[in-house]
């Protein structure tokens, strides 16, 4: 029997929805792995991902919203290139950070959903992933290089240099573990950060 591509694209996207359905209770943490990989494999990306953890998080979960929706991908198309055109312009997203970006992702699926996520399921990924960047990439080619440029030096608002100088993400991650458990046992600062997860703040500003 001969099977309708369109129905298998369908359901690869349904497929997707699902996953992050599963994944979204612990959306934190996943968005933690993912900043983690994502600067591992290239820490100028910090310069493009800047603020801090929650700000990272809601970022992380505008993406993952766009693969959520995209059952209807052609439908949409305009509005994803329209988002291209955005990432190039003022985010300072580059076409070459596409493949990168979908690396730590994976990344981040395999050490969340473990066995669960096969080689079958990381291949619908790929291909919804590369549908969506796509559309996205199109639209970024066809803008004047000389815009990106103008907008591109503003974002830049991490010294990569001296993050490495002192020591990188090890380093850091002591001070930041020092100064949270000094915060979190002194109880009349520790109100100030109630409700707050100790762990999370300690990744925050890191590589995650
Ligand atoms: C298929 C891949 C991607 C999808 C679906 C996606 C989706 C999104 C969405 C929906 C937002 C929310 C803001 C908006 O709608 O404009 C966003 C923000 C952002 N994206 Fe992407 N993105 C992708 C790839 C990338 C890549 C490759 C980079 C650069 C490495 C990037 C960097 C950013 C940044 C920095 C923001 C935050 C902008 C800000 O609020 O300052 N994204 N992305």
């Amino acid at each position: 029997m001969e099977v309708n591509p369109a129905l298998v694209t369908t359901k690869n996207r349904l497929l997707v929805k699902l996953c992050i359905g599963e994944i979204s209770p612990h959306i934190d943490s996943f968005s933690q792995l993912f900043y983690q990989e994502l600067f591992r494999l290239d820490i100028h990306l910090k310069t493009v991902f800047s603020g801090n953890v929650v700000f990272l998080n809601r970022k992380f979960i505008s993406m993952l919203a766009t693969f959520k929706n995209v059952k209807h991908l052609e439908a949409i198309e305009e509005s994803v290139e329209k988002m291209g055109e955005r990432h190039a312009l003022q985010y300072g997203a580059q076409i070459k950070h596409f493949p990168t970006l979908k690396q730590a992702l994976l990344f981040a699926l395999k050490k969340k959903l473990g066995e669960r996520f096969h080689a079958e399921l990381e291949a619908v990924w790929n291909e919804v992933f590369d549908d969506v960047a796509a559309i996205m990439e199109r639209a970024m080619a066809r803008i004047d290089p000389e815009k990106i440029r103008q907008i591109i030096p503003d974002k830049i608002n991490c010294d990569v240099g001296l993050y490495e100088e002192v020591g990188g993400e090890a380093i850091i991650h002591r001070v930041h573990q020092r100064f949270y458990d000094a915060i979190f046992d002194e109880p009349w600062l520790e109100k100030f950060f109630y409700g707050k997860s100790k762990e999370v703040l300690v990744g925050s500003g890191l590589n995650l």
